[in-house]
């Protein structure tokens, strides 16, 4: 099987969000299983070059866009290798510049910019001289106009036997681009059906109806790029199976539940997985000390180490050697070497918790709640740490601001930029991690959270319900159990499950000695079994 991914992000050289990890590590554990995977990145100015090996320029295209037929962009596709991966990147080179604008998203041009990305990625596998692959991984609205294209435009190229694979990652972004680009993206002949409401019309039938020219369609209709993937491609993931039920219903279908439910026989839920290798705290680099669910002590002196990296009092006690079911910490237990032994002994064997948040600053992620969950823990005596990265400038002078109120108290760090080797150190050094999004299609941190032994407080939506199960009223049987949940979007919830995390936290008994942390580290979040799912969806589409 030969499987190339067209995606928007890819983890480490180029990451946003979860995209980004999840693109990188199923293709990394599809090609440890012998599986051909390749993935096409657009060439941005802001990827991290030095990660990436043997780049070079391998071909130059003339990529059919514009108003007329005739136009084309000449491209340059470049190749090289990431992580392991075989990577091409296309680089147009248009007055446009569409990937030389020193970010990777939130350009008023972003849905032109992502369907001139798809249609050259199949401009250059219909051209290449390999064989073609068996299947297009498509990702999101970045990279969705690949399926319409692939079955009008490409259907008489190489590519006529390539099957289109969609992973809907996020919903509430679907790219809409005018009418007129119809025409760019070789679809102008097909118009009276492309534009149908059960194809690629954005919403309903404009009331005057639709003209169609001999180029296509008019900047009077709105064509949805997502929805186009989901009509025409063979097979449909969503990143989790609660998910994948959620977006059939009105309150998180984003207006595509209709769609989705038509094709909802094309349609799976397949939970993301961890890439076990960058995720392991036994081996990080990025972190201080290194530890595994047989000896957790590593885990406390993260915790000193990023206190004094951010300024916050470490209020912990250093573990004794072996910390495994130990939660008593009589007598072997370091005292804490800043001099606060008074609020160590107040808080019992564990010190103070440490709560953390690692997001995007996004309505998504559940911005007031978060706000709420943070006072609250400080109140009820925690320490918390914010890393977050917020696309809009309002959100983030807010964030400025709540970051000098809660610094100023003494028990709260919040720093405001994308940092990957801070979040490692984050995740392995918290006791918690809070997670209450409006909706959630997997969620990745609460699985990082699980394999540092930090334990998730998350709201139960999407992927969050699939993945924590909270230790009190889960029906799952207990090792399955491992942490905090609460269902309801509102500010007493958020607060009620801080509130059990911290007592449970302040009676070691229950959090390390009846093995909360160690059983939450020896859970598999690894891709081992949604590798193998995503293998029979390619199957699947095949026959
Ligand atoms: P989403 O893709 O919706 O942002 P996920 O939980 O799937 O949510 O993935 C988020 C990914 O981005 C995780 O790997 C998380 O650690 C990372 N991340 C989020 N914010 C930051 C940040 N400010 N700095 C570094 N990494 C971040
Ligand atoms: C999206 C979703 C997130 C998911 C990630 C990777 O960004 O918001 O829930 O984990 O994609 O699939």
């Amino acid at each position: 099987l030969n499987v190339v991914h067209v995606a928007s992000e890819m983890a480490p050289i180029a990451k946003v969000g979860g995209l980004a990890d999840v693109v990188a590590s199923l293709a990394k554990a599809h090609q440890a299983t012998g599986l051909l995977t390749e993935v096409i990145l657009p060439k941005y100015d802001c990827i991290h070059y030095g990660e990436v090996h043997e780049l070079r320029q391998m071909t130059e295209l003339e990529v059919p866009w514009g108003p007329e037929p005739n136009r084309t962009v000449k491209t340059v596709v470049w190749s090289g290798c990431a992580d392991g991966l075989p990577v091409y990147f296309i680089e147009p080179h248009s007055p446009e510049k569409y990937f030389w604008r020193g970010k990777f998203y939130g350009e008023a041009d972003d849905a032109a910019r992502f369907a001139f990305f798809s249609r050259a990625a199949l401009e250059f596998l219909a051209r290449r001289s390999h064989e073609a692959p068996d299947v297009i991984h498509c990702h999101d609205w970045q990279s969705a106009a690949v399926a319409p294209l692939l079955k009008e435009t490409y259907k008489a190229s190489g590519l006529a036997r390539t099957k289109a694979v969609l992973t809907i990652h996020n919903l509430a972004f679907q790219g809409h681009v005018n009418g007129t680009f119809l025409q760019h993206m070789g679809l102008a002949s097909r118009a009276q059906h492309v534009a149908q409401p059960d194809v690629m019309l954005h919403g309903d039938r404009p009331a005057g109806g639709i003209t169609i020219t001999p180029q296509g369609l008019g900047a009077q209709v709105t064509l949805n790029l997502l929805k186009g993937a989901i009509v025409y491609a063979d097979r449909i993931t969503t990143v989790s199976p609660t998910y994948a039920r959620e977006v059939l219903g009105q309150a998180l279908g984003m207006g595509l539940q209709g769609t989705l439910g038509k094709h909802q026989g094309k349609l799976t839920g397949v939970l993301n997985g961890l890439d076990y290798e960058t995720w392991n705290p036994a081996t990080d680099p990025c972190l201080p000390a290194h530890f595994t669910p047989d000896d957790t002590a590593g885990k406390r002196a993260c915790k000193a180490a990023l206190c004094g990296e951010l300024g916050l009092p470490f209020e912990g006690q250093l573990p004794p050697a072996s910390s495994n079911g130990n939660g008593n910490g009589s007598g072997n237990g370091h005292a804490n070497g800043n001099g606060t032994g008074a609020a160590t002994s107040a808080w019992g064997p564990n010190g103070r918790p440490l709560l953390a948040i690692v997001s995007r600053l996004t309505e998504q992620k559940g911005l007031p709640l978060m706000k709420a969950g943070l006072r609250a823990a400080i109140a009820a005596g925690a320490q918390v740490v914010v890393l977050g990265s917020a696309p809009e400038p309002k959100v983030h002078q807010e964030w400025e601001a709540l970051a000098k109120e809660l610094g100023a108290g003494g028990d709260g760090r919040i720093v405001l930029r994308h940092d990957e080797a801070l979040s490692h150190r984050i995740f392995a050094a918290c006791d918690m991690l809070l997670v209450p999004s409006m909706f959630e299609p997997c969620g990745l941190t609460q699985l990082i959270a699980l394999r540092y032994g930090t334990i998730p407080i998350v709201r139960e939506t999407g992927g969050l319900a699939d993945t924590v199960h909270d230790v009190a009223h889960s029906r799952r049987p207990e090792h399955e159990r491992n942490g905090f949940t609460f269902a309801a979007a509102d500010v007493p919830a958020v607060e009620t499950a801080i509130g059990r995390a911290i007592d449970a936290y302040r009676n070691g008994r229950e959090w390390w000695s009846t093995q909360l942390v160690p059983r939450v580290m020896r859970q598999d979040w690894s891709w081992t079994q949604s590798a193998q799912r995503y293998s029979e969806i390619y199957q699947a589409a095949l026959h």
